[in-house]
């Protein structure tokens, strides 16, 4: 918003306090939305998308919003672009023109293919390498305490050490990590599979240890492409609480319109290379949609009608 300053001179009339309020308001609504009585905030934007391949167009002039904590369904056809936007979205592919935004700082969770762990890695490693350097913060605090209890010279130093440790443990949830972990391997039920080797599990068993890999990293945007596949009706079910529950915002790609109807408030349509927004469940889109076809049709047997009638009349 750019305030003139020359309004507000002396000898001009001020602008009534209403354009100015109108002003801030707009200005407010491209940062902000207040939902549900708090302030909402942006996590990413994308305007004027376009993505080809090999000089086939795949999405033209794709515009979105994805506010914090939103749930939304992105559906389409097969071949009609969905993993290609989340590519996009997570900067693994680049639009050929358009931008996107994504809030500074905030983290974007999405799996492409299945990461290289290293070979000794067993899934609950991976799992807890969704911590990062927490699982090293905890080695050295075992090691210190071991330490301090054979070494009282360097009690001074060592102490030291372990409280600054122990502050940065605790302030990155680190207290939390065990007992996130097991809620993760219940859910998913991943208890068969991670005392093995991750190199050694199924595709399948791989794909499911990293969606709990992704869902512990709790990124404040979440792009999951068929995350029900190799899931069992337990573990969805598990999985819809958990996306409900979950702060960050969700966009996800499903097949599975019971597991959508559940989770998201909004759909984002993908057809033909173009982005249509439905506020409401998968249910209220697949209503709204027939509603919207069949009014399109009408409309085009009437203009049928109409041009039928002036061919007729020359
Ligand atoms: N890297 C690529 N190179 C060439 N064509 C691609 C590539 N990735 C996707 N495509 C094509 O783009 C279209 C959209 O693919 P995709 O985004 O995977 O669709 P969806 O996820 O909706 O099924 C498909 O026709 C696919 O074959
Ligand atoms: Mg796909």
């Amino acid at each position: 918003m750019v305030v003139q300053l020359g309004r507000f001179l002396p000898g001009r009339t001020a602008p009534p306090l209403s354009r100015f309020l109108k002003q801030w308001d707009e200005f407010l609504s491209r940062c902000f939305f207040i939902e549900k009585g708090r302030f909402t905030m942006m996590i990413c934007s994308g305007s004027q998308l376009k993505k080809s391949f090999a000089g086939t167009v795949i999405f033209e002039d794709v515009q979105f919003e994805i506010k914090d904590g939103e749930k939304i369904g992105l559906v389409g056809r097969n071949g009609s672009g969905k993993t290609t936007l989340f590519k996009c979205i997570s900067k693994i592919e680049s639009p050929d023109s358009g931008t996107i935004a994504i809030k500074k700082g905030a983290k974007v969770g999405y799996l492409a293919q299945i990461p290289t762990f290293a070979s000794e890695m067993t899934g609950r490693n991976v799992l807890e390498s969704a911590f990062g350097h927490l699982v090293k913060v905890e080695k050295e605090l075992k090691q210190l305490e071991w330490q301090m209890a054979t070494n009282v010279d360097s009690m001074e130093s060592l102490l030291e050490r372990y409280g600054s440790l122990q502050e940065e443990f605790t302030r990155n949830g680190g207290y939390e990590m065990e007992s996130r972990i097991a809620r993760m391997i219940n859910g998913l039920e991943l208890g068969g599979l991670v005392e093995k080797p991750f190199q050694k599990l199924s595709g399948g068993e791989q794909t499911k240890v990293c969606l709990g890999y992704i869902l512990l990293q709790e990124p404040e945007l979440l792009l999951l492409d068929e995350p029900t596949n190799h899931l069992d009706i337990m573990a969805v079910e598990w999985l819809e609480g958990f996306l409900n529950e979950y702060p960050g915002a969700v966009m996800m790609i499903s097949h599975d319109r019971y597991f959508l109807d559940t989770v998201v408030k909004k759909v984002y349509d993908l057809e033909e290379g173009e982005l249509t927004i439905y506020h409401g469940n998968y249910s209220t889109f697949v209503k709204e949609k027939e509603e919207r076809l069949l009014q399109e049709f009408q409309a085009y047997q009437e203009q049928q009608k109409k041009i039928k009638k002036i061919e007729r009349s020359n």
